[in-house]
């Protein structure tokens, strides 16, 4: 994950239009380096699954440059370097095809030439890693939503691919299944896995992104989860939202609270509080400020109700 890692994706001034004339994609420039976990947000239409797919290779650009893991893109080596990286498409139905489950997520390592013993183990590993243990003889047709994105979350896995592409990975999955995913995905990444992921769950993204690209035909901002998530107006021009727990602690600020830096997900919310805790003896202090912005309060600087300090809480 260092500064000087190898670069994985770079795209320069792509484009990209449909057979019908809706215009996509408008010059989109972008890296991801080996080991990084990046993330592209937009709301509906904004081309994220557009966008994954051509950095996936599985549609040519129609302008601008490509290359992948430092090679540009040609008819001579597009299959090597399309081998190297792990799409899940947004809908399963694109990408499970098999009759059976176990065939289907063997269906990748099969093609790839590998002996069956290494097949059998690869799609035990990933059946399991997905949730999806005594799977094997299901009908994927038949599978619920959520599992059906699991089944072809498990067929990306057994390819054991250096990059992960992942399009809306927790759409439609429970709450045990969304965290096991998290997880998942974040513990492959501490074994040098990268991960791109495009979605509009920012919740997700506070879990599975360090760097965010803002997708809205164009990218409209890039920063860190942090950046991104610290700027209210960006997020309502581009029909984004920020989770309910990192709100929660920006209202505190208006009752004397300081977070310091805002927590981005439930873990890093409790991490803070206990921080401070620490800090307080035992206490986290709320109160009514003079000037807090959500409190009607006179231009003299008068509080507006109570005495100044007048409500303290002991956590
Ligand atoms: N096959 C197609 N033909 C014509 N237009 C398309 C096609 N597929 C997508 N589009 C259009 O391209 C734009 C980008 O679509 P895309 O699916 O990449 O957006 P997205 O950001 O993934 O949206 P969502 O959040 O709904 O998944 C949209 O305006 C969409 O209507
Ligand atoms: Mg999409």
């Amino acid at each position: 994950m260092g500064g000087a890692a190898a670069s994985v994706i770079d795209a320069e001034g792509l484009s990209y239009t449909y057979d019908d004339g809706t215009v996509a994609l408008r010059d989109i420039t972008l890296s991801v380096r080996k080991g990084e976990r990046v993330a592209v947000v937009g709301p509906n239409g904004a081309g994220k699954s557009t966008l994954l797919h051509i950095l996936a290779g599985l549609r040519p650009a129609g302008r601008g440059t490509l290359r992948l893991f430092g090679e540009q893109l040609s008819r001579r080596n597009e299959r090597d370097l399309r081998a190297r990286l792990g799409v899940l498409f947004q809908d399963p139905d694109d990408q499970v095809f098999m009759p059976r489950v176990w065939d289907d997520v063997a269906f990748g390592p099969v093609n790839l030439g590998l002996d069956a013993r290494t097949v059998r183990r690869r799609v035990r590993r990933a059946l399991e890693a997905a949730g999806l243990a005594g799977y094997d003889d299901r009908v994927p047709h038949h599978l619920s939503y959520g599992e059906r994105k699991r089944v072809a979350f498990a067929g990306v896995l057994a390819m054991e691919p250096e990059v992960l592409l992942l399009d809306e990975p927790t759409a439609n999955l429970d709450p045990r299944n969304r965290r096991d995913l998290l997880k998942m995905v974040n513990a492959l990444n501490k074994d040098g896995t990268t991960v791109v992921t495009a979605t509009h769950d920012m919740g997700a993204i506070a879990e599975l992104a360090d760097r965010v690209y803002v997708l809205d035909g164009t990218i409209v901002r890039q920063g860190t989860v942090r950046e991104i998530f610290m700027d209210p107006q960006l997020l309502e021009a581009r029909n984004l939202e920020i989770p309910e727990i990192t709100k929660l602690f920006h209202l505190l600020g208006a009752f004397g609270y300081d977070p310091g830096e805002l927590p981005l997900s439930v873990d890093q919310a409790i991490e803070q509080l206990e921080r401070t805790m620490e800090e307080g003896g035992g206490h986290v202090h709320l109160h009514l400020h003079r000037h807090g912005h959500a409190l009607p309060g006179g231009p003299d600087g008068k509080p507006a109700a109570g005495k100044d300090h007048g409500h303290e809480h002991g956590a």
